[in-house]
């Protein structure tokens, strides 16, 4: 969603602004600006509709010169997507870019009646209440202080003004902001990879602070102007994993590179000798871990999808545990018991999805510990939770999922291996785990190299199509969900995720010649079960794709046939497979891959 990028040096502010915005592209946004001062201490504004190339065009028409500057992607929420809408703000004297939602804007607005609005945006409301505060000597922080007291909603903003023209102002409430400190310059960003060739050297703004940045550094602030003392922290990653590395488009790249980041969330942490595994971010005692009697899951999109296959290993791991996975979105307002005992994972790829984030803290207010299986580091859930692993699946620039789908379900399998060793599991089962888990990097490698040319011919093939089922039974269901999720991101072909048992329940209704089903199935002791519906499908006219290890005569109209030594990760591989045909579809349709349609990277708001 929205992105922040701030500039403050001797370069020039416009190109790092620029190429910090590009950075967030990923993010999701519909219009684009940047604000800057100029050495004669003159305001520019440049905003634009679209890509950050209209920016640049709208840019080279007039460069701007000035050595600081703000700059924002804007994912509209309130007023629709206009140049008028698009931030930064400009009012009285003040320049302001926002993430988040001011939600008394409507009241603010009544207030401040004095000052004549351009825009439908909370952000130019706040902009004007920052102004109105500017007075009788208050500098800009202490304005900006002022007026954040009296704000109800979420933010992470950046201002300046040209009355202190060496000075962003930046503030955080429930949306991200990290102070790059460089040699001589200070660059400002709500994602840490838009620092990432600057500097290495960050403070990571915590909820309720303000800073004061110049070229020298920052200065820390609570809302009531109390000096705090942040300790910089390292940002981790480089360039090069943010770049598209040969591959046409991130998500392919990501796709492919899942056998190289994977030895990454495995590493140290499984020992396939001895059939064991470790993790030490959960921080847990050996109580903690043999008392524990129930897990609840936590996440949105792919993630919630993640646990959800997490889940049955878990149940096929622990003998005394009961585990529970729901949807943020719905669990945060549910009126919902956790037994005392429990443990909550909190699933996010970026670590700031708001309802995630508002689940975590309700399960916190309940007194139950939280443990993050969160991708980015330093991330807002990754900050507040009681323990954790970060999955460290590297940057994940396309807007769907995958590689850190697998690297959530593997961090979780992990959790599992471990707390079953504490609860009587099953000693052979838990080292074939970690055998299959060892070697699941080089299967992968191998299943992507099999396979590739034949998901793209499949894909071709398929997609005229406009609707499709994926159906899966036990360990195959998660998948069939999350393949189905995948192929509607990226396709816009309708397509929807079921148990293979529901299919006669309801979604065979709609089966006719211009639907298309792929049938996720394991080789294993459901196989018979998991054929059911194969033959109802196609005598409908449907056509049925079918992903599978099975080396047995299926009847279906295309067989992709994985041969793997892995068998209990086998859902893991197929849904590797399936990435890659929604992939492939989405090209085909001359769909924009990495940036879906209305999709946001990292869902915010609410
Ligand atoms: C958005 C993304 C999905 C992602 C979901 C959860 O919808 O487009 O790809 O699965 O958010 O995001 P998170 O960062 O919490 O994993």
């Amino acid at each position: 969603m929205c992105g922040i990028v701030g500039y403050v040096g001797n370069k020039t502010a416009q190109n790092v602004l620029l190429s910090g915005l590009k950075r967030l592209e990923y993010r999701g946004y519909d219009s684009a600006g940047i604000a800057t001062l100029d050495e004669d201490k003159e305001p520019h504004i440049a905003r634009s509709v679209g890509k950050i190339s209209e920016l640049e065009q709208v840019l080279s028409a007039k460069p701007h010169t000035g050595h600081l500057g703000i700059g924002h992607t804007r994912w509209a929420t309130h007023g629709g997507v206009t140049v008028t809408n698009a931030h930064p703000h400009h009012v009285g004297n003040v320049f302001l870019v926002h993430n988040g939602i001011i939600e008394n804007y409507k009241e603010l607005k009544e207030q401040l009646s004095s000052y004549e609005f351009k825009s439908d945006t909370d952000t130019e409301v706040l902009a004007a209440l920052i102004d109105s505060n500017y007075k009788d000597g208050a500098s800009l922080k202490d304005a900006v202080a002022k007026a954040l007291k009296e704000v109800r909603g979420t933010y992470g903003i950046a201002a300046f003004s040209p009355n202190e023209p060496d000075t962003i102002v930046v503030a955080r409430l429930g949306s991200p902001l990290i102070i790059g400190l460089g040699k001589d310059e200070t660059i400002i960003a709500s994602d840490a990879s838009a620092l990432l060739g600057y500097t290495r050297e960050a403070i990571y703004l915590n909820d309720g602070e303000i800073a004061v940045c110049n070229k020298d550094g920052a200065e820390v602030f609570n809302l009531n102007l109390k000096h705090l003392s942040p300790n910089p922290e390292t940002i981790e990653g480089d360039v090069e994993q943010i770049q598209k590395g040969g591959y046409k488009h991130f998500l392919l790249k990501e796709i492919m590179e899942q056998a190289t980041t994977l030895p990454n969330t495995l590493s140290g942490r499984v020992d396939a000798k001895n059939g064991t595994m470790h993790l030490g971010g959960p921080n847990l005692t050996t109580k903690e871990m043999r008392d524990v009697r129930h897990i609840v899951i936590v996440g949105c999109g792919t993630a919630y999808y993640a646990g959800l296959l997490a889940s049955y290993y878990m149940e096929q791991l622990i003998p005394d545990i009961t585990t529970e996975v729901v949807i943020a979105s719905e669990y945060r307002y549910r009126s919902f018991h956790l037994p005392k005992n429990s443990l909550a994972l909190i699933v996010s790829q970026s670590g700031e999805t708001a309802d995630t984030l508002a689940c975590l803290r309700e399960i916190k207010k309940r007194g139950i510990k939280t443990l993050g299986i969160v991708n980015v580091i330093g991330s807002t859930i990754a900050r507040e939770v009681d323990g954790g692993t970060y999955v460290h699946a590297g940057p994940e620039i396309s807007v769907a999922s995958t590689k850190a789908f697998t690297a959530q379900v593997v961090t979780m399998l992990m959790f599992a291996g471990m707390i079953a060793s504490y609860h009587g599991g099953n000693a052979e089962l838990i080292h074939k785990f970690a055998k299959e888990l060892s070697i699941l990097p080089t299967e992968i490698e191998k299943c992507l190299n099999d396979h590739r040319a034949e998901m793209e011919q499949l894909a071709k093939k398929y997609a005229k199509y406009n609707d499709a089922l994926y159906l899966g039974r036990d360990t195959a269901y998660p998948i069939a969900l999350e393949g189905a999720l995948k192929l509607k991101e990226i396709s816009y072909i309708h397509a929807e995720g079921y148990a293979s048992g529901e299919l006669k329940h309801g979604p065979i209704a709609l089966v006719d010649e211009t639907f298309f089903e792929v049938f996720d199935i394991l080789d294993n002791w459901l196989y018979d079960k998991s054929l059911g519906g194969l033959h109802e499908v196609r005598a409908r006219g449907g056509k049925a794709i079918v992903l599978t290890n099975s080396k047995a005569d299926i009847e279906a109209d295309d067989i992709v046939r994985v041969d793997s030594k892995i068998e209990l990760l086998m859902p893991i591989l197929l849904n590797t497979l399936q990435q890659l045909f929604a992939y492939y579809v989405a090209v085909e349709r001359g769909n924009d891959v990495d940036q879906p349609r209305n999709l946001a990277k990292s869902v915010t708001v609410e």
